[in-house]
């Protein structure tokens, strides 16, 4: 009896060195320590035994089944690791893609444009966006209660500037720093201002409350309404391409004179006329002018020594049209099917 239950510990010590699984592993459970296996019947029998043999084979069986118990737990645990650690870390497996964000559609135009301008010795200026009413509009010539103001649907701030002098709004265009940079820097003056502006708008496909504009300043002796051409020709031929030209048809701001509106060719349609023109071949993207000399006094330069021009893109506007967007509101909105195509 002692033989045989040595035997059978070195042959279940042996299977279990061999199994790979769990599934083996029940299987020699099943077979070596069910109530019919070989080892119980063995166990059963020591009872008829002398009790001499009885306590030494008892004794013995014991130590072997608390052997076996223990080196199947072992075996369960390894198998259980080896599975895990597999699970967690498959080198063969493809990489997971580490998604990486990127600049906005209107950054990344901006930077571009940005670039354009430092080419052409223009500094990039910032001002605020919570601006006085003085700023936004008496200092560019929009006299207090006149109906000009009616052009630029305001939203008035329950606040007034400092000295309680004047009004605070969010600014409706990027013009007021047009009057900040000029009593900052004097002249001569090379800026643009991309900025970001607010207006009361009922909005829709076209129209948004919060958009883009990006001013440009430049006051010098001798500037004229050449040098204003040149600029925009410029610009809208690196937006545009190469055959852009540029049309140009006098348009009221009360803070330059003349005043004037841009227009682009059309790049869809090359000034065919398309949808995208609405039929006339021309885009409209800007105002500019001449800056009005009572404005170059409320910066602090003398009209009768510098003159200066001024222009206004329209940079949300400027944006939808290079990229042929049909909704000024997918700007803000976040909405990644939108994003994810720049
Ligand atoms: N600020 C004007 C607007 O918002 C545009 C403009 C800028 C016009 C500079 C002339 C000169 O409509």
């Amino acid at each position: 009896m002692k033989e045989k239950l040595l035997k059978l510990k070195e042959e279940i010590s042996n299977k279990l060195l061999e199994v790979k699984d769990l599934a083996g592993l029940k299987d020699l459970e099943e077979k070596y320590f069910n109530r019919k296996s070989e080892f119980n019947i063995i166990l059963k029998g020591i009872k008829d035994l002398s009790d001499d043999l009885k306590k030494d084979i008892g004794q013995l069986a014991n130590s072997i089944k608390q052997e076996l118990t223990l080196s199947l737990q072992e075996a369960k645990n390894s198998i259980e690791k080896q599975r895990v650690s597999k699970e967690k870390f498959d080198p063969s497996l493809p990489a997971q893609k580490q998604e990486t964000g990127h600049l906005h559609p209107l950054t990344q135009i901006r930077n571009e444009i940005e670039d354009l301008f430092h080419s052409m010795g223009f500094a990039v200026i910032d001002g605020p966006e919570l601006e006085s009413d003085y700023h936004n509009f008496t200092a560019l010539n929009f006299a207090p209660h006149h109906p000009a103001r009616e052009m630029q649907d305001t939203f008035f701030v329950d606040l007034k500037n400092k000295d309680e002098q004047y009004d605070m709004i969010m600014r409706t265009h990027t013009s007021p720093v047009q009057i900040r940079a000029m009593k900052k820097y004097g002249a001569p003056l090379r800026a643009i201002v991309p900025g970001r502006c607010f207006r009361n708008e009922a909005t829709d496909a076209r129209h948004e409350h919060t958009f883009y504009q990006l001013e440009g300043i430049v006051i010098d002796k001798g500037i004229n309404f050449s040098h204003l051409k040149g600029v925009l020709e410029t610009v809208g031929k690196k937006l545009y391409g190469p055959n852009t030209k540029l049309r140009m048809r006098p348009k009221y701001y009360p803070f330059v004179e003349p005043g004037s509106n841009g227009e682009y060719t059309c790049f869809l349609c090359s000034g065919k006329g398309c949808r995208v023109c609405k039929y006339t071949g021309w885009l409209e993207i800007l105002g500019c002018g001449m800056i009005h000399p009572d404005v170059l006094k409320n910066g602090g330069i003398d009209p009768k020594k510098y003159s200066g021009f001024a222009f206004g893109f329209g940079f949300d506007r400027l944006v939808m049209l290079k990229y042929n967007i049909d909704d000024t509101r997918l700007f803000n909105s976040g909405d990644l099917r939108f994003l994810k195509q720049f």
